[in-house]
């Protein structure tokens, strides 16, 4: 069975086919980062209009470099939610349409459960069941997973998400967007010792997180220093806010691992893809026996192979999960642990 999956919840345009015997075929990413970057943010409406330029070409890019037909299609995923509601339309209403035109049933992917199993993706997958640590640009989330549509959630951020506080940290250093991973090569070059800042909630005896208090504190250095904050300066601020946060995120997995004694983490999201969190975390695993599962670098962050193959997934366990049903609805607000097995 071919999957296509699309994937167009925020800024970037991504399209796959996944086929369930041979595997990922093809995938294809436009990413508008650069339009969004003038902003400092991703504005919605361009967000969507991008989409609707993006996604033919990228399905044509997929079906020439896997050389299948349309016909070949079996079923269409789509990412119903949750995101942008403008841009999860765009991908939604090409979703159905294609179904309408090819005849062929379609099915709508939640965005974190693509994220959350797209490490088994990967060429050593983890086997069932894993703690899963979610963090991208909206959330953060420990979740226990025991099989497709099984999560239970251990804990969450209480406001911003890790990825939303890395963002807005760089922002205050003058990083440019996504901060992510500009503040990540800034703190490289840091040194750890001039600046302290919180962790907030490493103690808390839960698995919850808390993330504004940490970006409060980068802007209050930056304050008491912004007539003429250095280079050096800036990325001694950026590696105390990296390894403020990486501690945090590092032991919370670590306590969720001891609380559900399991042995295998999974790390899912865009900043899984952080350098010094994956040196972190590996370290713990040496330390502490666990093993750590990454999806692929290209797939950490928003990607349409993630949706394809979640898509593709949920066929397996129910092929009546995809209907030939195209009045499409998306949901912009969509708890993951509403999903279940369906
Ligand atoms: O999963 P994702 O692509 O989109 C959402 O679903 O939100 O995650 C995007 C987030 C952004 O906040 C970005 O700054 C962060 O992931 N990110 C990183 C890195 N690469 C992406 N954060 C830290 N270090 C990185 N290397
Ligand atoms: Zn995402």
């Amino acid at each position: 069975m071919i999957v296509l999956g699309i994937e167009s919840s925020c800024d970037e345009t991504g399209l796959a086919l996944y086929d369930t015997q041979r595997g990922l075929l093809a995938h294809a990413l436009y990413s508008q980062v650069a339009m969004h970057e003038a902003y400092g943010g991703v504005v919605p409406e361009l967000a969507s209009r991008d989409h609707i330029r993006r996604a033919i070409p990228l399905l044509e890019q997929v079906l020439a470099d896997s050389g299948c037909a349309r016909g070949d299609i079996d079923a269409i995923a789509y990412t119903q939610g949750p995101g942008l509601a403008g841009a999860l339309l765009v991908g939604a209403s090409v979703a159905c349409g294609l179904g309408l035109a090819l005849d062929r049933p379609v099915l709508g992917v939640h965005h974190l459960e693509g994220h959350l199993l797209s490490p088994l993706l990967a060429r050593d997958p983890p086997a069932f069941p894993f703690v899963a640590l979610l963090v991208s640009g909206g959330h953060t989330q420990l979740m226990r997973v025991d099989g497709v549509g099984q999560y239970a959630l251990l804990g969450e951020t209480l406001d911003d998400a890790a990825g939303e506080a890395f963002d807005k940290s760089a922002k205050l250093l003058g990083l440019g967007y996504p901060g992510g991973p500009a503040i990540s090569r800034m703190a490289e070059f840091g040194d750890p010792d001039v600046y302290k800042l919180p962790r907030p909630m490493l103690h808390s005896k839960d698995f919850n997180f808390s993330f504004s208090g940490l970006k409060t504190a980068v802007l209050t250095v930056v304050k008491t220093r912004i007539t003429n904050i250095c280079e050096q300066d800036k990325a001694n601020v950026a590696r105390a806010f990296v390894d403020a946060i990486v501690e945090v995120l590092t032991a919370k997995c670590v306590s969720a691992l001891r609380h559900t004694g399991l042995k295998r983490l999974v790390i899912a999201g865009g900043v899984g893809a952080n350098r010094q969190l994956r040196e972190a975390l590996d370290a713990a695993a040496e330390k502490r026996h666990f093993k750590v599962f990454y999806p692929e670098l290209e797939f950490c962050t928003d990607n349409g192979a993630m949706i394809a193959f979640a898509g593709a997934l949920r066929l397996q366990l129910n092929p009546d999960a995809a209907k030939r049903d195209y009045a499409f609805n998306v949901r912009p607000r969509w708890p993951l642990e509403e999903l279940g097995v369906m």
